[in-house]
């Protein structure tokens, strides 16, 4: 089942997407930005048990972010990842926005969503606020990509 995360899934979803970060797979989270930005979530909950979150951001003038996408081990493969994004586009589109973009280490996955790899640059400047506060800047290996809607 998909839905909004609530305020009880905060630790799981930290749970879920730290876990990946530790293997430099995606940014870790902390509570705070968790709390903060609860309300950008989508989970899928399985017998009372997270196994798959993502983040769709408002970023700028009809532009959105899908953020923290991440799924439980031993539930990848079996279209979790693939509702989840599709849940982002579609608010996205509601939302009014025109392009949503990642900044992912998995361009193939997305790529299988419309997504295409644009430059850094192209995304605006206030995307680089929150670059700047990453353990990894500048040195950032991740790779932009962009879908319009
Ligand atoms: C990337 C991730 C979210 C995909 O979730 P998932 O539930 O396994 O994805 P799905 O089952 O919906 O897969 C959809 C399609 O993408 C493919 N796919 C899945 N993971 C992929 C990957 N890492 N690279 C390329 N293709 C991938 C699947 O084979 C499937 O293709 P098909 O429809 O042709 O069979 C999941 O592997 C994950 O959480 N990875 C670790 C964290 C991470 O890297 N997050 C992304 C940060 S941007």
């Amino acid at each position: 089942m998909i839905r909004k995360a609530k305020i009880r899934d905060i630790k799981q979803i930290q749970g879920l997407i730290n876990y990946f970060a530790k293997m430099d797979l995606m940014l870790p989270r902390s509570l705070n930005e968790l709390y903060e930005h609860l309300r950008d979530f989508w989970v899928v909950e399985e017998k009372n048990k997270i196994v798959g979150c993502a983040a769709l951001h408002l970023s700028w003038d009809k532009l959105a972010e899908i953020k923290s996408l991440a799924v439980i081990k031993n539930r990848q493969r079996r279209g979790i990842g693939t509702m989840l994004v599709n849940t982002c586009l579609e608010e996205a589109r509601e939302l009014g926005a025109k392009e949503v973009f990642v900044l992912t280490y998995k361009p193939e996955f997305f790529k299988k969503f419309g997504f295409r790899k644009i430059k850094h640059s192209f995304l605006p400047h206030k995307i680089w606020a929150e670059c700047i506060k990453c353990p990894k800047f500048p040195n950032c290996q991740e790779i932009a990509m962009v879908r319009r809607l």
